[in-house]
């Protein structure tokens, strides 16, 4: 009989197509191509910001939970990164100078009312996001500095100073996702959390992509 597919495989497999339609929306395959600006780039460090500040305030609270905590690490934690990135980028008013797409708003709900009371639904959002950061997110990082001649101010959402083998931590993780004590039924409603967050980080490059256009017709 052949052996059954494991869970991290499934997830990766039922999900890319979701990932395929985020990685080449418009927005994020214009900055990767070098047809984004310096303020395109500000924009989705900006909405960045919003989502961790959701995601790493729920899973202070998810520490407590006995499944969903396998999958926290301090290693990951970007919100300071990104504060450090916005005073680069925009000052230190920086905060008064930035505010949520309507994605971002329901992204940002969606994360809160999820990771209340779901740990299931919490790793899919921080599966979504820590997951894609180590993958794409390095090389999206590298390209960026490269693009805007940053050192290393303004990129360091990127960099994951605590961590030396992404590679690495990624199996770790997929291995905890396997052993978590879903059965069947759960792990489809984690898969489609987890089509669910691909949407909003699909549906915000398309606010991105609006907003541009709007700041244009006005400029
Ligand atoms: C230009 C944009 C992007 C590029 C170039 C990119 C590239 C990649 C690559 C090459 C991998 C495979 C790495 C590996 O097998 O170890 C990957 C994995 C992943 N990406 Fe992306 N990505 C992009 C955007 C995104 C976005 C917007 C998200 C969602 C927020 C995302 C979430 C993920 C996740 C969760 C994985 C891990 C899949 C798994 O192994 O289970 N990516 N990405």
């Amino acid at each position: 009989m052949a052996e059954p597919i494991p869970f991290s495989a499934a997830l990766r497999e039922r999900s890319s197509s979701a990932h395929s339609g985020s990685e080449h929306a418009g927005f994020m395959s214009d900055l990767m191509q070098g047809k984004g600006t310096r303020d395109d780039y500000v924009a989705l460090v900006a909405q960045h910001w919003f989502i961790y500040e959701a995601l790493e305030a729920v899973t202070e609270r998810m520490r407590r939970d006995p499944v969903a905590s396998v999958f926290i690490s301090d290693k990951l934690t970007r919100l300071p990164a990104l504060e450090a990135d916005l005073a680069f980028l925009l000052g230190s008013d920086w905060r008064e100078r930035i505010e949520p797409l309507p994605t971002t708003r329901r992204y940002v709900e969606r994360i809160r009312r999820v990771g209340a009371t779901w740990p299931g639904g919490f790793v899919a959002h921080h599966y979504t996001r820590y997951l894609g950061d180590l993958s794409g997110g390095l090389f999206i990082g590298k390209l960026m500095q490269r693009q805007f001649g940053f050192d290393t101010n303004g990129i360091g959402f990127y960099v994951f100073g605590d961590i030396a083998d992404p590679r690495a931590f990624k199996d770790v993780y997929r291995e905890q996702l396997d052993a978590a004590p879903w059965d069947a039924a759960e792990q489809e409603r984690v898969i489609d959390e987890v089509l669910v967050a691909y949407r909003f980080n699909t549906d915000l490059f398309v606010d991105l992509a609006a907003a541009k256009d709007s700041a244009a017709v006005v400029a």
